[in-house]
């Protein structure tokens, strides 16, 4: 088991703001828009970090739900990445994920995708370990906290249901 102290810690405490990418030819598809693995990729990469900061060790990706593409990036668009902790369980957390995308030479910036995905920190065995628990401040990381809890039970009533449903057939 992991000498990490479970102190609280701040969703700002691991989070990642402002990482840029820009979209090269190479990264579109046959559409002339941005593949949307790629995005899913840097995605998992910025989350794994705020993951692993907030545990102090090792994360790893167990389930990623709710991935939803609202529009099209472009060639010549740079994506913006922000990434932190939504909510802390037991061994497990969840990590929002937001990209935009700005036209070079204008400040809009466009909401591409927004994304949960869920971690569980793990030992040097690979065994599940406990990580601490999060403190939200604020309306908006309140509002992340609460909705956090409603994705989980959904998962974890839906894996019931399919284990239910396997059982029978
Ligand atoms: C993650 C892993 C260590 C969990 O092991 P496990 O024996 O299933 O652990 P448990 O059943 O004790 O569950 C541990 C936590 O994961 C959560 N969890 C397990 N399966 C989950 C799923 N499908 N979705 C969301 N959470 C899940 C549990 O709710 C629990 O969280 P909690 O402790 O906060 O309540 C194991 O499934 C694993 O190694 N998976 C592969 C991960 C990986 O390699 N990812 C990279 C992709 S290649």
């Amino acid at each position: 088991m992991s000498s990490v102290a479970l102190t609280s810690r701040s969703a700002a405490f691991s989070a990642v703001r402002e990482q840029v990418y820009m979209i090269f030819p190479n990264d579109l598809n046959s559409n002339e828009t941005v593949f949307g693995g790629l995005i899913m990729a840097h995605m998992d990469r910025y989350a794994a970090v705020v993951a692993d900061r907030h545990a102090g060790g090792v994360c790893v990706t167990v389930s990623v739900d709710a991935v939803h593409f609202m529009a099209p990036a472009r060639k010549g668009d740079v994506l913006v990445f922000a990434a932190s902790v939504n909510r802390a369980w037991n061994t497990s957390l969840e990590v929002g994920v937001r990209v935009e995308a700005e036209c070079i030479g204008s400040t809009v910036r466009r909401h591409i995708l927004s994304a949960y995905l869920t971690f569980v920190a793990v030992d040097g065995n690979g065994k599940p370990r406990p990580v601490p628990p999060l403190t939200t401040e604020g309306y908006s990381e309140q509002r992340r906290f609460e909705e956090a809890q409603f994705r989980r039970n959904t998962r974890l009533k839906h894996a019931e249901d399919i284990r239910a449903l396997r059982s029978r057939v």
